[in-house]
C-alpha cells in the first residue's frame, strides 16, 4: 500500500514536472525573436527601413527588438551585446563600421544566432551566414555611367562614403568603371577626390567648398555618394550662385533629393527599395529561425569567404522617371514634393 502510494505521488511528481517544462518551452519557443540592429538613422532610408521591419514583424507576428546607434561603433556594440543577452534567435546587422562588427559575428554564432549582414557587408569574418542588399557595384556604375553620359570631358569633384562601410567602396568602384577611363583618356580631369568620413554632409560641403574655392569656381561635374552628401554640395554650389549649372549624383530617393531633381539643382537619385529589403530581411530572419534554407542569388567577398548573398535591384531617377518610379510606387506622395 504505501510503495503503490509513493509510486503514484512519483508519478503526479513526473507529469507535472514534464507538463511544467513543456509549458515553460512554448511560451518561451512559440514566436520568433529577432535582433535588429542599425547603424543609424540620419539618413532618412534607415527610418524607413525600420518602420517596414516593425510593420512586417508585426503582421507576421514575430518579436523584433530595434536598437539604433547613432553613427558610433561602440554603442553598437553595447546595443548589439544587449540583444544576444535577450535570447534573440537571429540578429539582423546593419554595421557602422564593416570590420569592426565581425567581432559581433563571432559572438551571436558562439551563441547559436546567426546573422544576416544588412545592407552593408559585414567583412573579415569567416561565420556570417547571408548579405542581403541591393546590388552595390551596380549602384556605382549606374551614377558613374549617369554623369559621364551627361559631363564625358571636364573637371570633376569625385567623392565617396565613409571609408569604414563596404558599400562606399562598391559604389566607387562602379562608378570608377565609366569615370577611370576617361581620366586615362585625358577627358575627365579629377580636381578633387575624398572620402566623405562617416557620411556626414557637412563634411562633404567643406570637400566642395574647398574645391570650388582652389578652381575658381570652374568645375564641370560632380560625384556625390548619396543624397544627403549632394545636398550638401548644392549648398556650396548655391552659395557660388551654381545649383544647377553642375550636373551631379546621388542616392536613396529621399524626398529632399526628389525635390531638388524636379528644380533642377541634382540630376539625379537611386531609388533603392527599403520597403522590399526590410520585408525581405525579416522573411530570411524568420526562415532563419525554423531552420529553413534561403535562396541567395549572389555571392558578396567579404574579405574571409564568399557571402551568400541576396541582392535587390537599384533604379536611376531623375526628372523623367521620378513620377513613374517613386509616385507611382507610393514611395513618395505627390503632396510630399510640393
Ligand atoms: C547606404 C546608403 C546610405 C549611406 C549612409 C550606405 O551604406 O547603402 O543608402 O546613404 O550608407 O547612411
Amino acid at each position: 500500500m504505501k510503495k503503490a502510494l509513493s509510486l503514484l505521488i512519483a508519478m503526479i511528481l513526473i507529469v507535472t514536472l514534464i507538463g511544467g517544462c513543456s509549458q515553460s518551452k512554448e511560451t518561451s519557443s512559440d514566436k520568433v525573436k529577432v535582433g535588429l540592429s542599425l547603424p543609424t538613422q540620419r539618413e532618412e532610408r534607415w527610418v524607413r527601413d525600420k518602420d517596414k521591419m516593425i510593420e512586417v514583424a508585426e503582421e507576421k507576428g514575430i518579436d523584433l527588438l530595434v536598437k539604433v546607434a547613432d553613427a558610433d561603433m561602440q554603442e553598437q556594440i553595447t546595443q548589439v551585446e544587449a540583444l544576444l543577452s535577450q535570447g534573440i534567435d537571429v540578429l539582423i546587422l546593419a554595421p557602422h563600421d564593416a570590420s569592426a562588427a565581425a567581432t559581433l559575428v563571432e559572438k551571436a554564432k558562439k551563441e547559436g544566432v546567426p546573422v544576416i549582414s544588412y545592407d552593408r557587408l559585414i567583412t573579415n569574418t569567416d561565420k556570417l551566414d547571408y548579405y542581403l542588399s541591393f546590388d552595390n557595384v551596380k549602384v556605382g556604375e549606374l551614377q558613374g555611367k549617369f554623369i559621364t553620359e551627361k559631363v564625358p570631358e571636364g573637371k570633376y569633384i569625385i567623392m565617396s562614403g565613409a571609408p569604414t562601410d563596404n558599400n562606399a567602396k562598391l559604389f566607387k568602384q562602379g562608378a570608377m568603371k565609366y569615370i577611370q577611363p576617361l581620366i586615362d583618356d585625358g577627358k575627365i580631369e579629377v580636381i578633387a577626390e575624398q572620402a566623405v568620413e562617416n557620411w556626414v554632409p557637412e563634411n562633404a560641403l567643406k570637400i566642395v567648398e574647398a574645391a570650388l574655392a582652389a578652381n575658381n569656381n570652374e568645375v564641370d561635374a560632380i560625384l556625390a555618394p548619396n543624397d544627403g552628401t549632394a545636398g550638401a554640395a548644392i549648398q556650396a554650389l548655391t552659395a557660388q550662385g551654381l545649383a544647377g549649372e553642375v550636373p551631379i549624383t546621388g542616392q536613396d530617393a529621399e524626398k529632399a533629393a526628389a525635390k531638388r531633381i524636379l528644380e533642377g539643382t541634382q540630376s539625379m537619385t537611386i531609388f533603392k527599395d527599403t520597403r522590399a529589403l526590410g520585408e525581405e530581411a525579416i522573411d530570411m530572419a524568420i526562415k532563419l529561425a525554423n531552420g529553413e534554407s534561403i535562396e541567395a542569388n549572389g555571392a558578396v567577398d567579404n574579405g574571409k569567404i564568399e557571402v551568400p548573398s541576396v541582392l535587390l535591384t537599384p533604379q536611376v531617377v531623375d526628372k523623367d522617371n521620378l513620377n513613374e518610379t517613386l509616385v507611382d510606387s507610393g514611395y513618395i506622395k505627390e503632396s510630399e514634393l510640393e
